[in-house]
């Protein structure tokens, strides 16, 4: 061979070696592995696998066990060979998936087994759900926080344990490895404690529940479905058992010293008494029924604790802490006593005094306590770790301290929050959280030391059950979402790209629809905003959708698409109209049509003087705080930019006596042409307004007048009801939209 032919094989060779191989690929899977590199060739992954794994090894069990839940294991000539191998200097949960034609599939992890479990989750999403053929590609990944947890509440409405068992199959698929199960509430007591009987004869009971949104000056309207329920300790373990071969951790929490409703209903006796009649709640607020701080509470809780804490293997116990009122405390002698006995400033530092007693007890189980952020006020326990949820100011104070934290903020992480535009959704508590806010968050904020910020070991999402009744509507609250906090936690942020995960969203829909499970579907929806720009002096309407490569068609005042036009950048609105969208790719749609009504009127553009918001083209849902803006100083001062006719006024005020919320009695109108002198233009005295009121009903406010040239408006509104909260707040109205035309 001449020597030009020898580096000829010599390139060549070089180039099979770098040419066949893709480093940095992204894959469709989430979360996103952290390091991926593409090989040459596929393997055919067929139902027939035969496992290779280490002998005496509970992990390696656990994942056979789980493996033939999924494939016919066998040794037979056509199947495929998974080879578990056992690397002890590997760290828990990282793992080294290598599929090649050669060997078939190798995963790689420490002898604990969690890294194989999470390799042959990887596998399964890489896996061709047609023809089970998977493309070469070394994986070497690892989690970015050791707590990636999810949040049930069967406590507020009751979830059975098929549902829970469900749920655990679920978020294992995306590497989630803590299960917080919210026990306790002030709607239910769920888990039996043999010692304590009536917690759950009498605390899992309620006759009814309430509908919609709470209400403290009328009587709250209630179904007449009684909610029960409790998991007995066989169920329990069950559970328990199902998470630990899926490396799920359970980590129970039983509240304290509020939202202690049911568990005083049950045992009155460990209140503040105080004349009180305690009632398991079938309504959704905060209560002054709190556990009080006596020698007795303290042997049932810590009675109750060492029963959790013989079920459950966490390292972690929950005991709440979060939205303890100190009413009761404040009028209790026995509190008011030991606040003086021991020196104690306030009723906060007896919360702190509380929550120390608890964490004692527990720690000297072996175990630790996790409080909600509130645990921080009057003085934080010391072994005791924060979830931080109000915001992240009180995980950054902790961490900040040195207790290790879990950032769970409302803002990002409240999936109970809406995902949708909420005129379309079913009932729910409230907020907005897009899925692609809860995507982009990241839990280790800078506000933290550097040195410090190893304490935030990771982050969960919530799922508070007021208003989720269903099996169905919780998974509906909580995927795809859920999804997208997967990444969260286990992705570093410099591998995270949301467009990647759109595309993997998309492929892992139909595998959530073949499970049954019911996600929303809003991913393939187009969204309408509307907002009114500035340059161009118009009101705009503006179609997104997050699935990949679909197109948008619109109508306006058309649901049946008849004369859809094809959605190419943001149009003006001239009208009052209600648009129609809907996203298409290849011509197919996958969720249903989307509308959303927007005023435009003569007043878009204008500047006022009080919420911005009440002039931005969105109607309020009457049944929703969301897009209603309460008005305190009643009169509405509007600024067009230049002098415009003007003779009508309409808008819409929201009667919720929770929030203070009445509509007006007087409606006066005054309009100035040069925003001096002001010529009064309507006045009346008694807009329409039937009494009794049904709670969340929206008032038409409606003026009509003699055309006249306005540079500034004025809408002066007269609540019509003159009471005030305690905190001295005065009743005022809250309008959604103010249309001037
Ligand atoms: C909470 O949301 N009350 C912790
Ligand atoms: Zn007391």
């Amino acid at each position: 061979m001449n020597i030009k032919l020898i580096s000829g094989a010599i390139a060549l060779l070089l180039c099979v070696a770098s040419c066949t191989q893709k480093d940095d690929v992204y894959l469709t899977v989430i979360p996103q592995p952290n390091n991926a590199t593409e090989l040459t060739g596929t393997v055919a992954l067929s139902d027939n696998i035969c496992i290779t794994a280490p002998s005496g090894n509970d992990g390696a069990d656990k994942v056979v066990r789980y493996l033939s839940g999924h494939f016919n294991v066998s040794d037979g000539e056509a199947s495929t060979p998974i080879l578990l191998k056992e690397d002890t200097t590997m760290a828990a949960e990282a793992y080294l998936l290598e599929i090649t034609p050669s060997k078939g599939v190798e995963i790689t992890a420490a002898p604990d087994g969690s890294g194989w479990f999470y390799g042959v989750q990887t596998l399964m999403q890489l896996r061709n759900a047609g023809n089970g053929v998977v493309k070469a590609v070394r994986i070497d990944d690892a989690p970015r926080f050791v707590h990636r947890g999810a949040h049930m509440d069967p406590a507020r409405n009751w979830l059975p344990k098929e549902e829970v068992l469900k749920f655990l199959d679920l978020i294992a698929l995306y590497k989630l490895n803590v299960f917080h199960f919210h026990l306790t509430d002030d709607q239910g007591w769920r888990i039996e404690i043999e010692r304590y009987p009536r917690l759950t004869e009498v605390g899992s009971k309620r006759p009814h529940t309430q509908i919609g949104h709470a209400d403290t000056y009328n009587p709250v309207r209630y179904d007449s479905i009684p909610d029960e329920g409790y998991y007995t300790k066989d169920d329990i373990r069950e559970i328990l058992a199902y998470a630990a071969d899926r490396f799920i951790t359970v980590i129970p929490e039983i509240e304290m010293p509020g939202h202690a409703s049911a568990a005083l209903a049950a045992y009155p006796e460990y209140s503040c008494g105080l004349g009180k009649t305690y009632i398991v709640q079938g309504r959704f607020d905060v209560f002054d029924e709190v556990f009080c701080p006596k020698e007795e509470t303290f042997e049932f809780l810590c009675n109750v604790l060492d029963e959790v804490i013989e079920l459950f293997p966490s390292q972690y116990i929950h005991i709440g802490g979060d939205e303890c009122p100190k009413k009761a405390w404040a009028k209790c002698d026995h509190c008011q006593k030991m606040i003086k006995d021991l020196g104690l400033a306030d009723e906060h530092e007896l919360q702190s005094y509380f929550i120390k007693r608890i964490e004692q007890h527990v720690n000297s189980r072996g175990r630790s306590i996790i409080g909600w952020d509130e645990i921080l006020e009057g003085g934080l326990a010391p072994n005791a770790t924060v979830m931080s949820w109000r915001g992240e100011e009180g995980g950054i104070e902790a961490a900040s301290a040195g207790h290790d934290v879990i950032m769970t903020p409302a803002h990002w992480c409240y999936i109970d929050y809406y995902q949708e535009d909420p005129a379309l959704a079913p009932q729910g508590i409230g907020g907005y959280l897009p899925i692609d806010t809860v995507y982009s968050y990241n839990p280790v904020s800078a506000a933290i030391p550097d040195s410090l910020q190893h304490h935030i070991i990771g982050s969960q999402v919530n799922i508070w059950g007021e208003y989720i009744q269903t099996p169905e509507h919780f998974e509906y609250m909580a995927f795809p979402r859920l999804l997208a906090m997967s990444e969260v936690q286990w992705t570093q942020p410099s591998r995270k790209s949301f467009e990647h995960f759109c595309r993997a969203l998309d492929a892992e829909f139909p595998r959530l629809d073949s499970l049954g499970v019911n996600a929303c579907r809003n991913f393939y929806q187009a969204n309408i905003f509307g907002h009114y720009n500035r340059d161009t002096k118009q009101y705009e309407v503006e179609l997104k959708t997050l699935w990949p490569d679909a197109e948008i068609e619109y109508t306006l005042n058309d649901s049946t698409f008849a004369e859809a036009l094809k959605y190419t950048q943001p149009f003006a609105l001239e009208n009052n109209a209600t648009v129609w969208a809907r996203a298409l790719r290849d011509g197919k749609q996958e969720a249903p049509a989307t509308h959303r009504i927007l005023k435009v009127s003569k007043a878009s553009g204008a500047t006022v003087d009080t919420h911005s918001e009440i002039i931005d083209g969105y109607v309020g849902l009457p049944r929703d705080s969301y897009a209603w803006k309460g008005t305190y100083g009643d009169t509405i001062t509007v600024t067009f930019d230049e002098p415009v006719e003007v003779s009508s006024v309409r808008s819409r005020a929201l009667y919720r006596p929770n929030y203070l919320w009445w509509p007006p009695s007087r409606v006066t109108i005054e309009v100035s042409a040069d925003g001096d002198k002001f010529e009064t233009v309507f006045d009346q005295e008694k807009m329409p307004f039937a009494e009794p009121p049904t709670e969340s009903t929206a008032y038409p406010v409606a003026a009509d007048f003699k055309p006249t040239e306005a540079k500034v408006v004025k809408v002066i509104l007269k609540c019509c009801k003159s009471i005030s909260s305690d905190s001295g707040e005065p009743a005022h109205v809250a309008l959604d939209e103010l249309e001037i035309n």
